[in-house]
């Protein structure tokens, strides 16, 4: 009896700790050109298997300093997962460059690759910055949401993530995941 109480408890204390109460699967991933140059190049990066995990590679062309490059964030939501989406409260509006991977590449992305093993991108910390020149890979990255909201729409959510030099579009990717609850 002490027993099960404990093992319940230790259950519980995993959800809490580790556990959205939603699943996300990588849906589509679509990488666009800017308007006169590209200097992010997504179009390695690929969904594989079943699990859609993110791999492949991806450029940037030269290093991007924290005062000529910004990044924005535009959110929509399609609730039914039908195409028809709409635009979200919670866009990051444009924001320089190392600012914005400081707080959200660590947020977000940094919790589910590990540097040395499944990408070669820094670890993103307090003195990241510039955004570094390279070519970088990604090995079947699947989204940890520890760090996410707690609170995210259910359906299909998609992320335009464009970069910016000088205020002008110089690249980017549109990522659309999948956003069920879980099943337990
Ligand atoms: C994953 O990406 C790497 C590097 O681009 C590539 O060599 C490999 O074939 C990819 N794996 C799959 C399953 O597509």
């Amino acid at each position: 009896m002490k027993w099960a109480i404990i093992v319940l408890l230790l259950h519980l204390l995993h959800k809490i700790k580790c556990e959205q109460s939603y699943e996300v699967t990588n849906e589509k991933l679509e990488p666009f050109e800017g308007d006169s140059e590209t200097l992010v190049i997504f179009d390695g990066l690929k969904t594989v298997g079943r699990e859609r995990a993110l791999n492949g590679t991806f450029k940037f062309l030269g290093d991007m300093n924290n005062d000529d490059f910004k990044v924005s964030v535009e959110l929509y939501s399609s609730p039914k997962g039908d195409g028809e989406f709409k635009r979200m409260v919670m866009d990051v509006p444009q924001t320089s460059i190392c600012e914005c991977f400081k707080k959200f590449y660590v947020q977000f992305v940094q919790p589910s690759v590990k540097t040395g093993e499944t990408t070669n991108f820094p670890v993103v910390d307090e003195d990241f910055c510039p955004v570094p020149q390279g070519d970088f890979y990604l090995k079947n990255i699947q989204f940890n949401t520890k760090d996410w909201p707690s609170q995210i729409p259910r359906g299909s959510v998609k992320a335009i993530i464009t970069f910016f030099s000088d205020d002008k579009n110089v690249g980017g990717l549109i990522v659309i995941i999948k956003v069920e609850d879980r099943q337990s």
